[in-house]
């Protein structure tokens, strides 16, 4: 197993994502130079000026070989969130040759936190949410994920997540969820927090798993105090929403936007416990977890996994570029 690994440190902050709503100016840095990028949002994409776009090509001409290979990094970055013309030119210069994954340096003192995102089931076969042909391509999150969506349309939301229970259902772990769940078996120490709201960790076999956006196969009461109910029934359409003992609507037990993260104390503690936090298939973009890195970084070493850097990129030390299935096994591997 292959993966290549790049240093942060080398970029400015770049802070991109969904509240990005006007024209923003970056920084690019290509070795000494540091290149301004203006993006801008075109309905709902951020797009890369064409005069800013010529510059990079410019820079990359003139810049050494291992700049270049930095720099990768950093258009990978922005080419995740801008239009094709920058995708293509990022296909043009290959990043750095792939490096063999050492084992993570894990000593007996350590205690680890490892937050997991869509990347890390979309081996599975569960789109993620903001890769090309994302959910969020073809969904706007404001119809089928807030509490104002479920109060318009809750048949449209039971639906939405019907249909995300239904793909679930299908899918197995990968070699990503089967690495975690046997280090979490080596290990007592490892806080294991997803956003995902599939069981896949569960299945991998898992023994402790937060999930703080909640759990596809989970539902609860929309009013009363009945906590939430195992629920693995698929609600093939048209399946009308079911009622609670209460009168009430049954509803997905997902954290919405504009709801609370579930088990956010039992979260920071384990975070202000950590000695290492590592980050797997998460974009960066959705708060308060994009924000658990910078959280951590006061005392712990941070890492992240993906084939592509995160919005929050600076405050990782070090970033394993590839696909999680292929990484951890390696990187969890017994020293
Ligand atoms: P995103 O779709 O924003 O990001 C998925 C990340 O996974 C991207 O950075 C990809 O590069 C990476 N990725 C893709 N394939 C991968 C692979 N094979 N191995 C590792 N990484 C891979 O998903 P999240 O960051 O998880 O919240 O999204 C966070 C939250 O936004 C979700 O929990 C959900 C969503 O809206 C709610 O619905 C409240």
């Amino acid at each position: 197993m292959s993966a290549c690994t790049w240093e942060s440190g080398s970029l400015l902050p770049l802070s991109l994502g969904p509240s990005v709503c006007t024209t923003r100016s970056v920084e690019l840095r290509l070795g000494a130079a540091c290149r301004p990028v203006v993006l801008a949002k075109d309905k709902n994409k951020l797009v890369i000026l064409s005069e800013a776009k010529d510059l990079i090509v410019q820079s990359f001409a003139k810049a050494s070989p291992s700049s270049r290979a930095k720099c990768v990094a950093s258009l990978r970055l922005l080419a995740y969130h801008l239009s094709t013309p920058l995708r293509s030119l990022c296909g043009k210069f290959s990043p750095s040759p792939p490096m063999n994954t050492q084992p993570l340096a894990i000593s007996p003192t350590d205690r680890l936190f490892l937050l997991t995102g869509a990347g890390v089931s979309a081996e599975s076969g569960i789109p993620t949410f903001r890769d090309s042909n994302g959910l969020w391509c073809n969904y706007r999150f404001e119809d089928v994920a807030t509490p104002t969506a479920w109060r318009r349309d809750p048949q449209l939301v039971w639906d939405f997540y019907s249909m995300r229970r239904r793909d679930a259902a299908h899918a197995k772990p990968n070699p990503a969820h089967q690495a975690i769940a046997a280090l979490q078996h080596r290990l007592d120490r490892l806080f294991l927090c997803t956003q995902n709201i599939d069981n896949l960790h569960e299945l991998a076999g898992s023994p402790r798993v937060l999930h703080m956006h909640g759990e596809l196969f989970k539902s609860r009461c929309e009013s009363c105090t009945r906590p939430p109910f195992d629920d693995a029934q698929l609600y093939q359409p048209p399946a009308a929403i079911p009622r609670c003992e209460c009168g009430s609507q049954i509803r997905p037990h997902i954290c919405w936007f504009g709801e609370v993260p579930y088990d956010l104390d039992e979260i920071y503690a384990a975070l202000d416990a950590c000695t290492i936090f590592l980050a797997i298939g998460t974009s960066g973009t959705v708060e308060p977890a994009a924000s658990f890195a910078a959280h951590a970084a006061r005392r712990a070493r941070t890492y992240y996994v993906g084939p592509e850097p995160p919005v929050n990129l600076r405050v990782f030390q070090q970033c394993f570029l590839g696909k999680a299935g292929q990484i951890l096994p390696d990187l969890f591997a017994a020293p």
